[in-house]
């Protein structure tokens, strides 16, 4: 499989290796790059363009054990029956006559691979080929290493260009791993192989080769994925090896230090008696030293060496090494302030006496930094050492961190609360209220938790934060009113803390746009962003996220597209980084959401189904994930997999909060307006704004009823539009509204400027419908003109719109717009050809053209030729 990856990126290089085949004056190139980076590859690419240009082309592969004997790289250039028995300055004048008689008048083009392992006579061939301009040689070498001095005179004489090859990007290597494992490839996986290969491609495929042979990379709900951490295979590991070369025990043992402890100060080097070994390492391209702002970190020049070491290192070592990072760490005078969890943190993995109490503070700290593996090991240490309530709770926290709920669950339903502190029993009973109903979906459990909490509270702040965590529970039961009138209630309080005032915002953040109040609900959520940053994250690990999420989605609802994708890409970002799945979910979910507002149908099911395949059914948010996947689907016509989405939907929606039963209802409506159904399509979409109606969701309520209009029911439902639109904010609200009126008055321009509206906010396919309901009222009204114009329109959008296919399209496939053959001919008449040239440059007869035309002169409702321009004109002028 591999074989045959297709070429990926690389237009760059491809361009200037064109340019220089077609430039008289040079000679060659010179394709330079660290092992693995794809050299080989660019120059079988470079010689294929040569052979399509029509030259002569050959391929020398230099070897090691080839150039252990003169001309050993060339031999099979070399002309018949010579021997290098005779002089080599002829053989050498003998080959490149031979080569050029054999090319007659084609260019000879001449790629070498591996230069840097050229013999000596070898590399003079290619340095006299070049020189005499008698070939154009592509020359692949790695760097850092030497090549032999006819090849560097080449480059240094400037008779050939060097070409440094790059490394892949992240996209790049996404694209590289779709197209060779055939399918979408799970965001995280991408990242961390390109994290670990830093974009080579040799060492992608080796990875991608090991890992399916061992099936960790495995695909599942039409998603590839690596499962587990990522670990090189034998042959990845011998490469790798062969690069180190050899090292002497001290080099090894900090090449060992720099594998298991991470990036380590320049100072602590120093300080343990390792700056020589460090010196030698650098100048061998194994570590690297990197300044961040005051202080000098070292670390491995390749994570994969990294990798390589961990494999090899036995669990016995292991133990030794980390003994030695702590031990160095602990030795040095300049402490920063994150030694002391490491120290702590290598201490347990060498096995060595650590005290509860410093397991506990490193596992505070872990989590903090959200490193739930860490933070899980440290926490069970402390367990294990009899770290009792505190203990538990942090493994508990952790282990929701780690997406591990029902063992949480376990943990924390297990810790004996009789004798701790009120308050610390509320935020134990939070935490696990909590967790059971996000985490585990058990909504009356965490519903009892809370309340034999609150019964037996007697101070305020416990009855608070209680009560925060009931308002969330009481918004996600579909009650957004109540939900946000408790939520208020605790916000009016001064005493509240500062965590459950966070979580209270979190609450107010969702319900306020939920209400459609979007101006109020970013404004919420600055505010809780502003306070989290002061709150230890511990309190509240998922707030941050939360806050970015909900204004995101209030971004969204607002129609301001642009800020709710920034915001987005950026929490996917940081949730990849920190290897983070639940913020990744919920961030890709945004991008689902946002890219399906767009109309970019495909890539909204690609974000969707890695969100849907990070989640099980019992997470609250897999059904809204679901609807919008399947929406985004049905978008496109495709109904067998519109259905599969949806029956996964109504599984996951046994599960869930109330809180998005109006959008799996909206789902619903989309699945039967592509099955054709579109009355029921109809009846659903009335059904879907009555349930928000009824729980007070007005943007529910409004998407539900601009559907409507979207399925050519705007009559129906237009008063309830205006009504429910007034309270929304956003200027995306007055848009949905503007286009019932305009739908149900059947009034063009009203339509044509509403399509308008939509393109400035960047809602493509709401355009595209608006615009083709236009075509339909001009042309209802007689003005063929503007309804071709208005068609022109929807259609140059809906090619913006990756496959769009919905109901309100459907118009613009009717007879009555030009169809392609009749626009052709109505441009070239517009521009002043008589029929007779029309017909010769067509190929068609006179009576033809003359009948197409006048088709076109009914459909547009002219007279005859001499108003074609004008109509013509106004189609083009209002194409983009
Ligand atoms: N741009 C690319 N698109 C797709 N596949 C690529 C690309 N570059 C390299 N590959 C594939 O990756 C693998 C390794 O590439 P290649 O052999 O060209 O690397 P190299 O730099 O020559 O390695 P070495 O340092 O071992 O000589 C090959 O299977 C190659 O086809
Ligand atoms: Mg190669």
């Amino acid at each position: 499989m591999t074989q045959n990856w297709p070429l990926v990126g690389r237009r760059r290089e491809l361009s200037l290796i064109d340019e220089a085949l077609n430039s008289p004056t040079s000679q060659g190139l010179m394709l330079a790059g660290p092992i693995g980076t794809g050299r080989t590859r660019l120059a079988q690419e470079a010689v294929s363009l040569a052979k399509a240009m029509g030259a002569v082309t050959h391929v020398v592969h230099a070897t090691s054990a080839a150039a252990t004997f003169p001309f050993g790289a060339v031999a099979h250039l070399l002309p018949p029956a010579s021997s290098s028995a005779v002089d080599p300055a002829r053989l050498l004048h003998e080959t490149v006559r031979h080569l050029v008689s054999n090319a007659g008048t084609h260019r000879i083009v001449l790629a070498v691979d591996d230069a840097h392992r050229l013999d000596e006579m070898s590399a003079t061939l290619i340095h006299q080929l070049a020189a005499t301009r008698s070939a154009f040689v592509v020359v692949s070498a790695c760097t850092g290493t030497l090549v032999p001095e006819p090849i560097f005179s080449l480059w240094k004489d400037q008779l050939i260009a060097r070409l440094d090859v790059p490394r892949l990007t992240r996209d790049e290597t996404d694209e590289l791993l779709t197209a060779a494992l055939g399918g979408q490839v799970d965001g995280s996986t991408v990242h961390q192989l390109w994290k670990l290969t830093l974009g080579h491609p040799l060492f992608l495929r080796e990875l991608v080769e090991g890992g399916l042979g061992s099936k960790v990379l495995q695909q599942s709900e039409e998603i590839w994925r690596w499962h587990g951490p990522v670990t090189a295979s034998g042959r990845l590991v011998e490469l790798i090896e062969a690069r180190m070369g050899w090292l002497d025990r001290s080099e090894h043992m900090l090449m060992e230090m720099l594998s298991f402890g991470g990036d380590i100060g320049v100072e602590v080097l120093n300080h343990a008696g390792a700056g020589a070994q460090l010196a030698a390492l650098e100048r061998k391209g194994l570590v690297v030293s990197e300044r961040l702002s005051r202080r000098v970190d070292v670390r491995l020049a390749h994570p994969l060496y990294g990798e390589v070491i961990r494999t090899q290192t036995p669990a016995r070592r292991v133990r030794d090494v980390h003994r030695l990072l702590a031990d160095v760490l602990a030795a040095t005078p300049a402490r920063r302030a994150d030694d002391r969890p490491r120290i702590i943190g290598w201490r347990l993995e060498a096995g060595l006496a650590t005290d509860v109490r410093s397991l506990l503070e490193a596992a505070d700290r872990a989590i903090e930094a959200r490193r739930y593996p860490l933070a899980q090991r440290l926490a069970q240490s402390a367990v294990e050492r009899g770290g009792e309530f505190p203990a538990l709770h942090q493994l508990g926290r952790a282990l929701i961190g780690l997406g591990r709920y029902r063992e949480a669950e376990l943990v924390l339903a297990g810790i004996p609360t009789e004798d701790l502190a009120e308050n610390i029993r509320a935020h134990l009973a939070a935490t696990r209220a909590t967790n059971l109903y996000w985490g585990l979906g058990q909504h009356s459990d965490a519903e009892a938790v809370l309340s034999d909490t609150e019964q037996a509270a007697s101070q305020r702040s416990t009855s608070d934060e209680v009560a925060t965590i009931r308002a969330t529970f009481r918004l996600h039961q579909g009650d957004c009113a109540g939900g946000l009138a408790a939520v208020e209630r605790i916000l009016d309080r001064q005493e509240a803390g500062d965590g459950t005032i966070l979580q209270a915002l979190i609450a107010r953040t969702q319900a306020l746009s939920t209400m459609g109040r979007t101006n109020q609900a970013i404004a919420t959520a600055e505010r809780g962003l502003e306070l989290e940053r002061h709150v230890a994250h511990a309190a509240s690990p998922w707030g941050h996220v939360q806050l970015e999420a909900g204004r995101c989605g209030a971004y969204a609802y607002a129609g301001r597209l642009g800020a709710a994708e920034a915001l987005a890409h950026q929490g996917y970002q940081l949730s990849l980084d920190q290897d983070w799945e639940m913020a990744r979910s919920l961030f890709a979910t945004c991008l689902g959401h946002v890219n399906r507002m767009r109309g970019l149908l495909r890539s909204a099911q690609r974000w969707l189904r890695e969100a849907a395949a990070l989640e099980t059914d019992e997470n609250l948010f897999r059904p809204v994930i679901l609807a919008n996947l399947v929406m985004a689907t049905a978008g496109t016509g495709d109904l067998p997999a519109a259905k599969a989405a949806q029956s996964a939907a109504e599984r996951a929606l046994l599960h869930s909060s109330r809180l998005y039963e109006a959008v799996a209802v909206i789902a619903r409506t989309w699945v039967a307006a592509a099955a054709g159904e579109t009355s029921r399509a109809v009846e659903l979409a009335l059904e879907a704004a009555e349930l928000a109606r009824s729980r007070g969701q007005a943007h529910f309520e409004i998407i539900a009823l601009h559907d409507a209009v979207r399925l050519e029911e705007a009559r129906t439902v237009v008063d309830a539009l205006e009504h429910a639109g007034s309270v929304a904010e956003g200027i995306l609200p007055p848009a949905y509204v503007a286009h019932g009126r305009a739908a149900a008055d059947g009034d063009g321009a009203a339509l044509d400027q509403v399509a308008e509206t939509f393109i400035g906010i960047g809602a493509n396919l709401l355009a595209a419908e608006a615009a083709a309901q236009a075509f339909r009222a001009y042309r209802a009204a007689g003005q063929a003109g503007k309804a071709l114009a208005a068609a022109t329109r929807a259609r140059s959008w809906v090619q913006q719109c990756e496959g769009a296919n919905t109901p309100a399209l459907a118009v613009l496939d009717e007879p009555e717009s030009l169809t392609p053959r009749e626009a052709e001919l109505a441009r070239l008449a517009a521009a002043g050809l008589t029929s007779r040239a029309i017909a010769e440059r067509l190929v068609i007869s006179v009576r033809t053209v003359d009948n197409i035309l006048h088709g076109v002169y009914t459909k547009l409702g002219i007279a005859g030729r001499r108003e074609l321009p004008r109509s013509i004109g106004l189609i083009v002028s209002r194409v983009r």
